[in-house]
């Protein structure tokens, strides 16, 4: 080798080591998706270059496979800003996946592809495993086979199981009382990340614990668009405030919580979306650990019959509702405890219940089908 194609190497060595502080290139599973194109707008603004790989099972496909899903074109519209690539590709393509990795010079990979729907993972636990782990372990190997060592992934509070104590901090014990394969598979995944950043000291990960996404991005372009009935909360009210579902089914008015219905923690999906960001910044200090779990969430605990009269209230419209039994796995009450993440990531939620009840109607309203 000669002097001068030593030299290039060895720069292109340590820019691959010592990117600059802005323009990563960030490799994003699953950004046409709720959470993921949310954080790809967060991603873009921020200045960095994104791929996305989705196969689009659970998102809005693009009307043939040399377009982008309307999701993702809708990014580009508000961002005014350029997708590096986006490819249909399926995490359980492994030579497709390798293709991706051999094409783009990934600085880090925000993992959300996966399958999320809590019942139906009881039904085909299968189908859940493979999807969520197995996918996971196919880009985890091509990853680690390309040298790309830096993954912010997508995890749930579901890891918490029956919350032993309130706000649930990121001490609390995980994968006891897990009810269902969805939550198992974002345990087990979770646990195979700590474990490949014990075994190899070069991995950095950092595993965001969301607790309940709602909202949309303000300009009204991009949101949560479930195909079937809703199985969540707030796209099932803006079903019903909008007229394509006649009434929510309120699931328990018995416990034991201030007005009997169920209190979780609702973050504004824009700021679960900065929140990955933040994390990317933290990957990539100096002073970063292997693998590190952050919760994101408010703090502050919601409960069904809060968030009807808090939509009513920003849609306008009648939210006619009944109480039926409780369902199957849910727990009366989760708060997030956020403090290490507003210690160890600057990152705090700014956006609260008015404006995630606002911003969800302005999508729900404008988008009454979603993206078609
Ligand atoms: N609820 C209703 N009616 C509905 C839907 C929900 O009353 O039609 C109630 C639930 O009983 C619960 C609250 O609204 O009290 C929130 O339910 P969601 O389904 O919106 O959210 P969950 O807290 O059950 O689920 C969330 C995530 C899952 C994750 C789970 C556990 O959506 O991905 O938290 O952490 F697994």
């Amino acid at each position: 080798m000669d002097v001068a194609t030593a030299q290039v190497k060895c720069l292109w060595f340590v820019a691959r080591q010592h990117p600059g502080p802005m323009g990563r290139v960030v490799l994003v599973t699953g950004g046409a998706g709720f959470v993921g194109s949310h954080t790809v707008v967060e991603l873009l603004e921020a200045g960095h270059h994104v791929v996305v790989v989705d196969n689009c099972i659970n998102s809005t496909k693009g009307s043939d496979p040399q377009e982008l899903p309307p999701a993702l074109a809708r990014v580009q519209t508000i961002t005014g800003k350029t997708l590096r690539a986006f490819y249909m590709v399926s995490l359980l393509d492994r030579p497709g996946l390798t293709k991706v990795f051999a094409k783009h010079q990934v600085d880090l990979v925000i993992h959300f592809a996966a399958l999320k729907a809590v019942g139906e993972s009881v039904e085909k636990p299968l189908d859940y495993y493979i999807n969520n782990v197995t996918g996971t372990l196919n880009l985890l190997e091509v990853m680690g086979e390309a040298g790309v060592k830096r993954l912010v992934y997508s995890s749930s509070a579901t890891v918490y199981g029956v919350p032993q104590y309130l706000p649930t901090d990121e001490l609390h014990p995980t994968g006891v009382g897990i009810t269902n394969p969805y939550g198992q598979t974002k345990y087990v995944c979770e646990q195979i990340m700590k474990d490949l950043a014990t075994a190899d000291k070069e991995w950095r990960v950092v595993l965001l614990r969301y607790f309940n996404p709602v909202g949309a991005h303000e300009s009204g372009k991009i949101g949560e668009n479930p195909s079937g009935p809703p199985n969540n909360l707030v796209p099932y009210i803006a079903q019903v405030a909008v007229g394509k579902r006649e009434a929510l089914s309120v699931f328990g008015d018995d416990y034991d919580t201030p007005d009997g219905t169920g209190v979780r923690d609702y973050i504004h999906v824009m700021d679960l979306a900065s929140g990955h960001v933040a994390a990317l910044d933290k990957i990539f200090s100096e002073d970063f650990r292997s693998a590190i779990a952050y919760n994101l969430g408010t703090g502050q605990g919601v409960s069904v019959l809060q968030m009807i009269d808090a939509f009513k209230r920003a849609s306008g419209r009648d939210i006619p509702y009944k109480v039926v039994g409780r369902r199957n796995g849910d727990v009366a009450t989760i708060v997030a405890s956020c403090t290490l993440a507003e210690q160890e990531l600057g990152w705090r939620a700014t956006r609260n219940l008015q404006q995630m009840c606002i911003d969800t109607w302005r999508w729900q309203s404008q988008n009454p089908d979603g993206f078609m």
